[in-house]
C-alpha cells in the first residue's frame, strides 16, 4: 500500500540542546537544573550525565551533514537557556550567540528551515536557586530571554516554539523524575501556570517586534482510554490522566481559555488552585500560527493492572513501561484537537519516534525494522486524519541521532544514526535510507 503526501509537506527531524550538545562547562556556559539533576544518586537509568551527549556543539560540520544525507526540509533544535544567559539573566554569553548563529546559518545554507524552542526543559540552574517556575519573577527573565532570542536569531528562525511539553514542569515538581526533582503537586501547579504566562506574553512580544516568522507551542498528548469501556474506574482514571494530570491541563487553557471544570474542581477540593493575576487566563489564550503535536502512544487504563504495575516499579519516566503500541490514537488525538479543543491552525507532528534499548549487540540496533515499522503506521494514521480535512503540515522524526534522553540516560536510543559514546562517531541506522526516500518521494510503502 502507497501512502502519498503532499509536496509541500515538511519532513523534518528534531533534537534539544540538553540532549545533543555537551560542553556543559565550555565556553561560559551555566549549569541547567538537568545537570544538576542528573547527579542526584539514582535518578537517572545508567547514571548518564549531558555533560558530553553527542558533543553537538563541537560538531556543527558532522550535525549538518546528517541533515543533508537524509534531505529533511526542516530541523527541529532548541537553544540552551543557559548557554546564552549562563545567570538566566544579565551578561549575554557572546560564545553560546556564535555557536547558534554557526549552525542556524550552516542548516540555512542546505536550504533547511529551522524549527526553533525557545524553552525544551533546560531552566539555567540560577533561576532554579531563586525558585524557578515557581517564582511570578520568572515571566521577566523567560521574556528578557525570549527577546534576546529573537534579537540574536529573528533572522534565521522560520518557525519559533515558546515551550516544548510544558508537562515536563509539571512532572519535575510534582513526580520527582524529571528534574528540578520536586514532589509537590501544589507548586507544580502553580510553575505551570506561571509557564503559560510566559506562553502567552511571549506571543505578544513576538506579534510586536513584527518578526516575518511563526510561533506556536509544543504540547504532547498521550491520551488514555478506559481499558474496559464500561468500567467506572477504568473511566475516572482515563479521565484523571487525560484531564488533570495530562494534556488537558494545558490545552485547554491555551486553545479554549481558562482552565476547564474538571481540572478547576479538583483544584479547588485539593487547594491546588494557583495564584493568578486578573488578566492572566487572557494573556495565556494567544492566537497562535499553528500548533506542534509530539505524539508517541495512545494507552489504555486498566486501573488493576495500573496497581500491580505501580507495585513493581519506584519510578518512571515517559511512559517507557507500557510498551503496547496503540498508534491509531494519532487519528483520534488529531481529530480530538480539532473537534474539542477547536483548534484551527496548522498541525505540525513536531516529535515522533521509538526507542531501543542500549544493548552489546550494535548490529541488531542499526537494523531497526522497528522504528520502520512504528513510523509507517503513525504516519498511515496521520494520513487518515488528514484526509478528514484535518490540516497537518509536517511531520518531524525524533531524533536525528542517539542522545541523552532524560531519566532514560543513554540506555534508550531514539536516533536514525546511531552514536558511539565512544568515539562520538555516528553511524547511519537502516531508518536513515528509509527516510531518505519518504522524505524525496513524500510517500511510503506499508504492508497493507
Ligand atoms: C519527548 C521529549 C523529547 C524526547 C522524546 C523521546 O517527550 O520532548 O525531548 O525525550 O520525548
Amino acid at each position: 500500500m502507497k501512502i502519498t503526501f503532499p509536496e509541500t509537506f515538511t519532513w523534518g527531524v528534531a533534537t534539544a540542546a540538553a540532549q545533543i550538545e555537551g560542553a556543559a562547562f565550555e565556553d561560559g556556559r551555566g549549569p541547567s537544573i538537568w545537570d544538576v539533576f542528573s547527579r542526584l544518586p539514582g535518578k537517572i537509568e545508567g547514571g548518564g550525565i549531558p555533560d558530553v551527549c553527542c558533543d553537538s556543539y563541537h560538531n556543527v560540520g558532522r550535525d549538518v551533514a546528517m541533515l543533508k544525507e537524509l534531505g529533511v526540509k526542516a530541523y527541529r533544535m532548541s537553544f540552551s537557556w543557559s548557554r546564552i544567559l549562563p545567570d538566566g539573566t544579565g551578561p549575554v554569553n557572546e560564545a553560546g550567540v556564535a555557536y547558534y548563529r554557526k549552525l542556524l546559518l550552516a542548516v540555512k545554507e542546505a536550504g533547511i528551515e529551522i524549527n526553533a524552542t525557545i524553552y525544551h526543559w533546560d531552566l539555567p540552574y540560577a533561576l532554579q536557586i531563586k525558585g524557578g517556575f515557581g517564582n511570578r519573577e520568572i515571566i521577566d527573565w523567560y521574556l528578557n530571554y525570549a527577546s534576546l532570542l529573537f534579537d540574536r536569531f529573528g533572522d534565521l528562525v522560520d518557525y519559533w516554539v515558546t515551550f516544548n511539553e510544558p508537562i515536563a514542569t509539571y512532572v519535575g515538581h510534582a513526580k520527582g523524575f524529571f528534574a528540578p526533582g520536586l514532589s509537590d503537586e501544589k507548586y507544580a501547579r502553580q510553575c505551570i501556570h506561571h509557564l503559560l504566562v510566559c506562553h502567552g506574553r511571549a506571543v505578544q512580544l513576538f506579534r510586536e517586534r513584527k518578526l516575518k516568522s511563526r510561533i506556536g507551542v509544543v504540547v504532547d498528548v498521550w491520551k488514555h482510554y478506559p481499558a474496559r469501556p464500561d468500567n467506572e474506574e477504568d473511566i475516572a482514571s482515563a479521565l484523571e490522566n487525560n484531564e488533570i494530570q495530562g494534556y488537558g491541563m494545558f490545552l485547554h487553557p491555551l486553545f479554549l481559555g481558562g482552565y476547564s471544570s474538571v481540572l478547576t474542581a479538583y483544584m479547588e477540593e485539593h487547594d491546588m488552585t494557583p495564584k493568578m493575576e486578573p488578566d492572566d487566563l487572557e494573556t495565556i489564550c494567544q492566537k497562535l500560527d499553528f500548533y506542534g503535536l509530539n505524539f508517541y502512544n495512545g494507552l489504555y487504563d486498566d486501573v488493576d493492572e495500573m496497581r500491580r504495575m505501580e507495585a513493581q516499579k519506584a519510578s518512571g519516566g515517559n511512559f517507557q513501561d507500557r510498551p503496547v503500541r496503540h498508534l491509531e490514537a494519532a487519528y483520534d488525538v488529531l481529530h480530538m484537537l480539532k473537534e474539542q479543543y477547536q483548534i484551527d491552525i496548522p498541525i505540525y507532528i513536531t516529535e515522533n519516534g521509538v526507542a531501543q534499548s542500549d544493548g552489546p549487540d550494535r548490529a541488531a540496533i542499526l537494523g531497526d525494522d522497528d522504528r520502520i515499522a512504528y513510523v509507517s503506521e503513525t504516519l498511515y494514521h496521520v494520513r487518515r486524519a488528514m484526509d478528514d480535512g484535518i490540516d497537518v503540515r509536517g511531520y518531524y522524526l525524533w531524533s536525528l541521532m542517539d542522545n541523552f534522553e532524560w531519566s532514560a540516560g543513554f540506555c534508550a536510543r531514539y536516533g536514525l544514526y546511531y552514536t558511539d559514546y565512544e568515539n562520538l562517531q555516528m553511524i547511519p541506522k537502516k531508518s536513515v535510507s528509509w527516510y531518505r526516500d519518504v522524505i524525496r518521494n513524500s510517500a511510503l510503502e506499508m504492508e497493507p
